[in-house]
């Protein structure tokens, strides 16, 4: 949560560095009816993240931004281990 946090606090600071204006609405959340629903729809978002920041990392990469190349590989890394750590939880299901 705190990692997503700044990865929308950087990507929104550069943004407004390209000269464009950062979205304030959020990807709409997946309803879930139980607890476990609830953690496969975090492994879902997680998985998304790390796929899309993979993509814009490359994107920025193709742009010759290497720093913002770097910093999205870093959030690549981020969601990569928050999915691990949601496989992990559902492993062990139920807690
Ligand atoms: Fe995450």
């Amino acid at each position: 949560m705190v990692d997503e946090q700044l990865h929308a606090q950087f990507l929104a600071n550069k943004i407004v560095a390209l000269g464009g204006e950062p979205t304030t609405e959020p990807r709409p959340v997946q309803a879930a009816e139980t607890n476990l629903e609830m953690v496969e729809a975090v492994l879902e978002a997680e998985g998304r993240a790390t796929l899309d920041y993979t993509e814009r990392a490359k994107q920025a990469e193709e742009f010759g931004d290497k720093g913002l190349a770097v910093q999205l590989e870093d959030m690549v890394r981020d969601e990569s281990g928050h999915s691990e750590e949601t496989e992990r939880i559902l492993r062990d299901w139920p807690l």
